[in-house]
């Protein structure tokens, strides 16, 4: 009688402790499709046109939705200003400048410095993700800096680009809510 007891209390124990490691389980799966889904929404505004221009893969900005080479000379530079004569902030000034293919403009336009040139041109998703969360690629930015990134000028920018340029395919608040999402789930690289 007493063996049998144990013996029952023992399966109701070991029952509830599988069950219980099924639901954590369980829950780091679903954190993980949740997080790689929200990437992949985000990876949509990420390779628009408005922000790859300033994410190339070389170092001249690109032009327009064909992503062609920025005109003029225009080169990166070690600071992501610009070259000699031709500093970015010759022609673009920190508003947009009105009329069709005028300069854009928000305070320090620049692209990233040759030294962390964070490229979006041509990766995939899961390179884009893993690129973005490593801090030796993103200048030292933790996940919570990386969020707040996303509330700066050249990130808003996108979403008021000034006469004839098309916006991001998601709205601005949708784009920031699923980066929170990527992150606050785990910042994982989809496969
Ligand atoms: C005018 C150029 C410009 C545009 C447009 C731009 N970026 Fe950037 N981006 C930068 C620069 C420069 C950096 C490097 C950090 C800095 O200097 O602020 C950067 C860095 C980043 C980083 C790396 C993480 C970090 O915190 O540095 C991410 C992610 C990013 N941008 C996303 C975007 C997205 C998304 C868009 C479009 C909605 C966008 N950028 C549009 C210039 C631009
Ligand atoms: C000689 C003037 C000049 C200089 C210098 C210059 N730009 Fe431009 N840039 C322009 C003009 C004009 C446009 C608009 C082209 C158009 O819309 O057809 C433009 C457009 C752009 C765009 C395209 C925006 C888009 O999404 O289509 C980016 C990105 C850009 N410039 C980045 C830079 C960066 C970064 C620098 C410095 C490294 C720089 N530019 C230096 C004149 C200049």
């Amino acid at each position: 009688m007493k063996i049998t007891i144990c013996t029952i209390s023992l399966i109701v124990a070991l029952t509830a402790a599988s069950l219980s490691f099924k639901s954590k389980d369980n829950k780091a799966n679903n954190d993980r499709i949740a997080s790689e889904n929200a990437f992949l929404q985000v990876y949509k505004v990420f390779m628009s046109p408005r922000c790859m221009n300033c994410h190339p893969a070389g170092d001249v900005p690109l032009n327009g939705n064909d992503n062609h080479l920025h005109p003029q000379g225009v080169k990166r530079g070690e600071d992501g200003k610009g070259v000699y004569a031709l500093k970015c902030a010759n022609c673009h000034q920190s508003q947009n400048t009105p009329g069709l293919n005028m300069p854009p403009g928000v305070p320090d336009w620049h692209l990233p410095p040759a030294d962390m040139k964070m490229v979006f041109q041509g990766k995939s998703a899961h390179e884009l993700a893993l690129q973005i969360k490593d801090p030796k690629q993103n200048g030292g930015k933790s996940s919570h800096d990386l969020i707040e990134h996303m509330k700066t000028d050249l990130v808003k920018w996108a979403w008021k680009p000034g006469d004839g340029r098309t916006t991001p395919p998601l709205t601005y608040t949708e784009f920031y809510n699923q980066f929170k999402l990527w992150i606050d789930k785990g910042a994982v690289a989809p496969e």
